[in-house]
């Protein structure tokens, strides 16, 4: 655990932002290096993310949810089979809750002293084995039961409100062998899944997988390549300054949060334009380049609408390229949707796409926006 060196709350220490006043806890965007490998198939996570935090928002069908986070698995790290497994009411064996494969694996009891599943729960570590029948915690009682050969092995815990709810794990890498950046997708995916599990979840798990579904999103959005003249890591950039803004122009702590969310995510649009229909938008695929970019506010917004988690940041995404003066897109908006909070979104939109401050048109802000702006960049 750490604290936010500037509201002192307690973070986790894998934080990126301080979940309660959104100050970057790293200083600066992640490194260049760290998102390109993080990016490789991340447009395609953000999309099963975005996917099931939709369903999530309009289903309560467990079952079904664990099914899509289990195929979403199965499908991202390139692997044969997946399973989510539970703790039992003993808290002394796993069971299958959700497995793709065969379904003799659902009345399979997989008791904690054996196996890397039950090392994974035991010790609450993640774990990667790329080669089980040399190591010497796994159990080959599983594959003799089913006549499947398990040749590796990806595992991560999933904990809720500190306790220990059960593994999620993939099995047998189709090509090559299980990564960090699997384990990566995979800890993104389990923490999900806990949080579908249980709605008696502490803040602070709920706040993590909030940070880590943001992060997925994100990296999903800029991996794409945005066709705006900005460069990578932009997003973050921007919400690096939101506290400094939010404060000087007094907005309350919560409001700077829902800014600082908004500056992550307002160019998601870009994710939907890519893939329609993964995204449940109907658009004609065959618009120009120009036209793909112009609707991209308009498309994000309608991608956050459907998400519980996200929806009141639908103005912010929509407004991004609308100014006062009633210059921007989409032109079809009224420029009375742009309130402070919305301006310092668009401010830094605009100051990265130009990246000179003296190119700034005032006229395009609101007058104490402007004056916030310029004295913090
Ligand atoms: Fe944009
Ligand atoms: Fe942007």
């Amino acid at each position: 655990m750490d604290t936010c060196p500037k509201c002192s709350k307690v973070v986790l220490s894998d934080y990126k932002f301080c979940p309660k006043c959104g100050f970057s806890l790293t200083g600066q965007p992640p490194k260049s290096s760290s998102a390109k490998t993080a990016v490789g198939n991340s447009a395609t996570s953000s999309i099963s993310f975005f996917n099931i935090a939709q369903e999530l928002s309009s289903s309560s069908n467990l079952d079904k949810l664990l099914s899509k986070i289990s195929n979403a698995v199965e499908s991202l790290l390139d692997a044969d089979r997946s399973s989510v497994m539970f703790l039992d009411e003993s808290g002394e064996n796993l069971y299958f809750k959700a497995a793709t494969g065969e379904d003799i694996l659902k009345k399979l009891k997989v008791p904690l002293e054996k196996g890397i599943a039950g090392w994974i729960a035991k010790n609450r570590k993640s774990e990667i084995v790329n080669d089980p029948y040399n190591d010497e915690r796994f159990s080959p009682k599983t594959d003799k039961k089913t006549g499947y050969l398990t040749k590796s092995i990806i595992g991560v815990p999933m904990i809720a409100d500190k306790k220990l709810i059960g593994v999620a794990e993939a099995i047998n890498k189709k090509n090559g062998e299980f990564t960090k950046q699997d384990l990566d997708t995979l800890t993104g995916f389990a923490g999900l899944a806990a949080v579908i599990i249980t709605s008696t979840l502490s803040q602070t798990d709920q706040k993590n997988t909030f940070s880590n579904m943001m992060d997925f999103l994100v990296m999903g959005s800029e991996a794409l390549g945005a066709p705006e003249p900005t460069p990578k890591g932009h997003s973050w950039n921007m919400a690096r300054h939101i506290s400094q803004i939010g404060e000087k122009l007094g907005l309350s702590g919560k409001s700077i949060q829902k800014i600082h969310r908004s500056a992550l995510l307002h160019d998601i649009g870009f994710l939907g334009v890519e893939n329609p229909k993964l995204v449940g938008i109907n658009i004609d695929i065959d618009l120009t380049p120009e036209n793909r970019y112009r609707l991209h506010p308009l498309i994000g917004g309608e991608m956050v609408k459907s998400i519980k988690m996200l929806k009141e940041l639908k103005p912010f995404i929509v407004a991004h390229h609308r100014y006062r003066d009633g210059s921007g897109f989409p032109e079809n908006i009224s420029v009375d949707i742009i309130t402070p909070e919305i301006g310092i979104v668009s401010i830094l939109e605009y100051y990265y796409m130009v990246k000179d401050k003296d190119k700034l048109d005032p006229a395009k802000f609101s007058p104490q926006i402007f004056k916030a702006f310029s004295e913090i960049i």
